[in-house]
Formats: C-alpha cells, structure tokens, sequence
C-alpha cells in the first residue's frame, strides 16, 4: 500500500470549485488562509499518527511505500490559470489500481493538478516490475469546467455540481471497488464525462455502476459507501436511503453516530470521516484509537478492530482509506456481487 504524507500541506487558492464541496464555515476559512500552510503543530501531529500507522500496517505483514516530501507553495498552471498546491496526504483520491492497471484521476481542483508527480518514482517502479500505468486526456482546467456563478442548492433539491461537462474529471475516490464491481458518484470533482471516461476504458471485464447519494456536499464516496469484506457493506444511513440493488444478498450496516467533538478542526471533512476505516483483509480493520462504537461494530461483525491514533490526521479531510491506496492485494478477480 502506499500511506501519504502530510509535509508542506497548503492551503489552496481560493477558487469557486474549492469551496463547492466544504460547509459553510469550511469554506471561511479557505477564503481566508487561501495560499497558506496548514498550522505547523497540526502537520507535525498529524505526521506523527501517520508513521504509527505505518508501523502498524507493516506489523500486520503490509509492505508500505511512502512519497517523497515536494514544495506545495510552488505555483504551475496552464493557459489562462495558475495555482499553488495542496499536499499529498491522500494517495486514495488520485490513484485508481483496478487489477494490473494504475490509473492517475483527472482530478478538477487546479491545486490537485500535479498530485502524481509525488507518486511518479513508485509509478514508474511499478511499471518496470510489468503494471500498466494509465493517464486520462489531461484536463486543461479552463473556466469552462467550472459554474462561476455556482452556489449551494436549497435544501431538498437536486444536487447541482460545481463542475460543468467541459472534459472529463474525476477523482479516484469517488470510486469505491469490489471485484468486477465498480461504485462511482457524480460530485463536485466528477462529472458524468469521468464516469464514461472509466467506463470505456475498463471495457467488458468491469461493471462501472453510477449511484446516486443524498451528499449535499460531494466529493469522494468513501464516507458515505464502504464496501468492507464479501457481504458486508457499511454506509452513511442518510446519505445512502435507497442501497443499490445489487448489494441484496449483503448484510449492510449503518455507521454509528461519530464521537469527533465539535471543537475538533476539520478543515474539510464532516464527523463521518468515522467510517473511512481501512480492511487490510476481510478480518482486520485499521479503526481510529478514540473510536469506541466503530470498535464495537467490528467485533460484532466478526472484524478484528486495530485501534490507531488518527484524529489529528482526519482535520486534514480524510482517515485511513484516504491516506491509503492499495497497489496490490492477494486474490483473484471475482464478483462479489
Ligand atoms: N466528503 C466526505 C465527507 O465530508 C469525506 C470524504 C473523504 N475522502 C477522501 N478520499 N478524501 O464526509
């Protein structure tokens, strides 16, 4: 697997498509430390959980490779734009490992729009060692992608996304997989041209499946839909009112509510950040240290919980399955479904 880091991690410029997928309060404090690091304490925090977590995933006979540290208040652009970058904490949301193929996401955030370049030395080890390696058409990110004008949808209505159809975008982490199954949302970083995109590409040997979730911010599915071993789906109760139907042999369990309290930072994430848990196999799940009813759902499930500490990591937007991807499991290709 490879864990990401949290060095150099930056605010990005404020840009209409930043704020889409963040509450309210979020995007204040977007507009306001747009451009600048993320607090030293909390980076150096959050560094910290991270190498514990390491540690435990190679306890546990996990092989983990890591990024190299880049400078992300360098500025790059392309014609009509330019921006700084984010961090590269978050493998999940730009790689997309379906069997031997590793596919880089077109991501639609300008300050994301270098994020493989931190993976590029594993990328290309990887490609030597016989993967495949995919790029999508670059996304040129022109203001075409994005609705200027866009702002929240009132309460109850259609989601309205921030991007347009301009080019195909998405992020990795708007796709959840399970054998020749494949779940992916339209949000504000994936438009239906992504999901196509996908879905071509991978041909007849994969099931790319649209579902349509009640996020009223979207961005990443992997805290609403987790698939957790072969018959066990866990999801978000509010976001998921209708489970699709092919998951009708399944169990499916609603997360429990989050403990994170209300003082905690998060930058950009809600509280169901709780549910990003990692299974390193279909018994073994990595669970935040202070979360106590996600430990106990495990265990009633038949899952072996492995506490880490991770809250100071889940302020930067994610938890273990976001800093995670995984390059290679064992197993065959099966449907599950
Ligand atoms: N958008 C989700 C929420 O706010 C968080 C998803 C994080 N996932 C990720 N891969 N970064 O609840």
């Amino acid at each position: 697997m490879i864990v990401g880091i949290v060095d150099n991690a930056h605010f990005p410029p404020w840009h209409v498509a930043v704020g889409a997928p963040l509450s309210a309060a979020q995007r204040e404090v977007f507009q306001q430390r747009a451009g600048q690091p993320f607090p030293a304490d909390q980076v150096a925090a959050a560094r910290d959980e991270l190498d514990q977590f390491v540690d435990i995933l190679e306890r546990e006979g996990v092989t983990v490779r890591r990024p190299e540290p880049r400078d992300h208040a360098a500025s790059f652009g392309g014609p009509g734009w330019q921006s700084t970058g984010l961090y590269d904490a978050m493998p999940r949301d730009l790689l997309l490992v379906v069997g031997n193929d590793v596919i880089e996401a077109p991501m639609a955030w300008r300050s994301r729009h270098h994020s493989a370049s931190a993976y590029r030395p594993l990328l290309k080890e990887y490609f030597r060692q016989g993967a495949r390696w995919t790029s999508p058409p670059k996304p040129e990110l022109s203001d075409e992608l994005y609705h200027a004008d866009w702002i929240d949808q009132p309460d109850g209505e259609p989601f309205r996304s921030v991007i347009t159809e301009f080019e195909p975008t998405f992020d990795a982490a708007d796709f959840v997989r399970c054998g020749r199954d494949i779940f992916g949302q339209r949000s504000h970083v994936t438009n239906g041209m992504g999901i196509e995109w996908l879905r071509r590409h991978l041909g007849d040997e994969y099931r790319v499946h649209e579902v349509v979730l009640n996020d009223d911010h979207p961005m990443h599915i992997d805290a609403s839909l987790m698939p957790l071993a072969p018959g066990k789906l866990l999801i978000q109760a509010e976001r998921v009112p209708q489970v699709p139907d092919l998951f009708k042999d399944w169990e499916v369990r609603a997360a429990p509510a989050p403990v994170i309290p209300d003082g905690h930072p998060l930058y950009m994430t809600s509280k169901w950040i709780n549910m990003n848990v990692l299974m390193i196999d279909e018994q073994r799940m990595v669970v935040e240290a202070q979360d106590e009813p996600m430990m106990r759902l495990a265990e009633s499930w038949g899952i072996t919980p492995i506490p880490c500490p991770f809250r100071n990591f889940n302020s930067f937007g994610g938890s273990f399955h976001c800093a995670t991807v995984d390059v290679r499991r064992r197993g065959e290709l099966r449907s599950y479904l």
